[in-house]
């Protein structure tokens, strides 16, 4: 990710000058086939890169004479702002998101970075598995440039850092890493702490270089970005839920013809079923494997954490009304989880 950080530019002008020595049009075609494009953040073995495996192989196994896929993991397309301007262009056609990044593009996004929205994992999973949820954030599609296709769950996140977080106390006065997102900062300030949004691959080196004191993430982080060699606690305090969506560009959506499209959609469905398979899994191996790295899971009580920032709820539905239904599917989706 260091390397990301480096060159990632680098390597995004490099792919956009070889989408035009290929003789690629703006929207990938190559030797009659459409090449198609699918990025993330990811190490090649998390569970989003498996979606996206299981993606690729249900379109292919249907149009491989017809469309190429490309999945780039590690960001090497660049970082998730810079990309989903490609996407919106239409120059590449897929991207891997947390909400949290979206959200300065569409309001409706940020409804998932409100602290402690779900009560359970139960729930949160079933509220972003049910297809109405993703068709209420389509909505504003055609002036967002893209259409979320898939939800991914990413866990629970939880704050880590040098120094241990028993209870909101121990935030005082700390830097934390939030995801860029003007929520994020508002619940930094709650919670008592300073938050600096900045890239998911930018936050090694500033961990490592005290630029930050801590972050806030799930246990993948810990190991497939190897926050926990210079982060040694980790406080399941849980207070967001933020999935990753799969977003498609409007652009290339609008232009298949509706029986590829329909591949598209199932094969959407193929990753999120993929994903979610390999998620619980993935998070225990992290565990272990962050425990061997000397990383301390630290329990707390976590009725303090969300009781100093619950009346973010109802400052954030006010500056923001046209969040209320999806808020209130979320709320009802507690009840029944
Ligand atoms: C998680 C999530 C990513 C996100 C990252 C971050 O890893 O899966 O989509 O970018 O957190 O904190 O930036």
């Amino acid at each position: 990710m260091r390397f990301n950080k480096l060159i990632g530019t680098a390597i995004a002008a490099a792919v956009a000058s070889a989408i035009a020595l290929t003789g690629c049009g703006g929207d990938g075609s190559s030797g009659g086939k459409q090449l198609v494009r699918m990025s993330h953040t990811q190490i090649e073995t998390h569970p989003d890169h498996i979606g996206l495996e299981a993606f690729k192989k249900y379109v292919e196994s249907k149009l491989a004479d017809k469309y190429e896929i490309t999945i780039y993991p590690n960001g090497t397309l660049g970082a998730n702002e810079k990309v989903l301007e490609l996407i919106k262009q239409g120059s590449v056609q897929y991207l891997v998101v947390s909400t949290a990044n979206i959200e300065s593009f569409d309001k409706l996004y940020s409804l998932f970075s409100i602290p402690y929205l779900f009560t359970s994992e139960t729930a949160y999973e079933k509220f972003i598995t049910d297809p109405k949820t993703l068709e209420a954030l389509s909505v504003n599609s055609n002036a967002d440039g893209f259409v979320p296709v898939a939800a991914f769950t990413a866990g629970t996140r939880n704050f880590y850092a040098k120094t241990p977080i028993r209870s909101v106390a121990d935030i005082a006065g700390k830097k934390f890493r939030v995801q860029a997102g003007p929520t994020n900062v508002a619940m930094m300030e709650a919670f008592g702490g300073a938050a600096t949004p900045m890239s998911f691959g930018e936050v090694y080196s500033a961990l490592q270089q005290s630029v930050i004191d801590g972050a806030e993430n799930n246990e993948l982080a810990l190991t497939d970005q190897k926050h926990g060699e210079v982060t040694k606690y980790f406080t399941y305090d849980m207070h967001q839920m933020c999935p990753d969506l799969l977003v498609a560009s409007k652009a290339f959506l609008d232009k298949l013809p509706a029986e590829d499209k329909q591949v598209f959609t199932d094969a959407a469905k193929e990753a999120q079923k993929a994903e979610f398979a390999a998620w619980h899994q993935a998070v225990d191996t992290a565990k272990k494997t962050a425990e061997g790295m000397g990383v301390e899971f630290i329990t707390v009580d976590v009725n303090e954490f969300r009781n100093k920032v619950l009346p973010l709820h109802q400052q954030l539905l006010n500056a923001t009304p046209e969040l209320k239904p999806l808020y209130d599917a979320a709320t009802a989706a507690n009840q029944a989880g």
